[in-house]
């Protein structure tokens, strides 16, 4: 039986040179694998509490919003700068090639609310790393993060758990 990573094709020299692309388009475009991969990444918070589902621009909003109505709970964007309509919080992040800034709207959570943040891939952690401060900075509390893919050699696993936040993934690819 194929598994969630046989599903994940992968691009070398994108988006640029050295860069092996881990792409999980094909993975979402196959019924089997994306029903697969969005029953175990909820596998892991069955029972437990989770206010609102966050996703990061822009493959955790594919995951991410299945993953809210499969919990019947709201979905939060985080999304790269100017994109948002309302007043926002930006946070800098360091990309495995190059910078960006991330924004949430300011009203988007509420003190005390239980977040698990979604995104496709964990790399150098950076992104979510700045979703998580996003997250905090509004006072809600990131129960949990979780990825299809983890590519461990560049570390993000550590660095969001050196933070006392849960990481789950589905796979890793060197
Ligand atoms: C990719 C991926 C994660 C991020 C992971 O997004 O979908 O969001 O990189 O990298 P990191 O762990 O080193 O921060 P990308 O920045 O390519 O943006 P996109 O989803 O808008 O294409
Ligand atoms: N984001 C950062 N590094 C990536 C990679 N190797 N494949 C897909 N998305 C990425």
């Amino acid at each position: 039986m194929k598994t969630v990573k046989d599903y994940i094709r992968t691009i070398a020299d994108f988006p640029h040179e050295g860069i092996m692309f881990r792409d999980v388009t094909t993975l979402f475009a196959d019924p089997r694998g994306f029903r697969m991969a969005i029953d175990q990444l909820l596998h892991p918070y069955a029972g437990a509490r989770i206010d609102k589902v966050v996703g990061l621009e822009a493959r955790g909003f594919i995951l991410g919003g299945a993953i809210a109505h499969q919990l019947t709970v709201g979905f939060v964007p985080i999304r790269k700068k100017g994109k948002l309509p309302g007043a926002t919080i930006s946070q800098a992040y360091k990309l495995e090639y190059g910078e960006a800034v991330m924004e949430i709207h300011d009203d988007a959570l509420k003190p005390g609310e239980k977040v698990l943040i979604v995104d496709d891939l964990l790399a150098t952690g950076g992104t979510c790393e700045a979703g998580i401060k996003l997250v905090q900075r509004l006072g809600a509390e990131v129960v949990g993060c979780t990825f299809i893919v983890d590519l461990p050699e560049l570390g993000g696993r550590r660095l969001l758990e050196r933070q006392g936040v849960p990481v789950n993934v589905l796979c890793e690819f060197d």
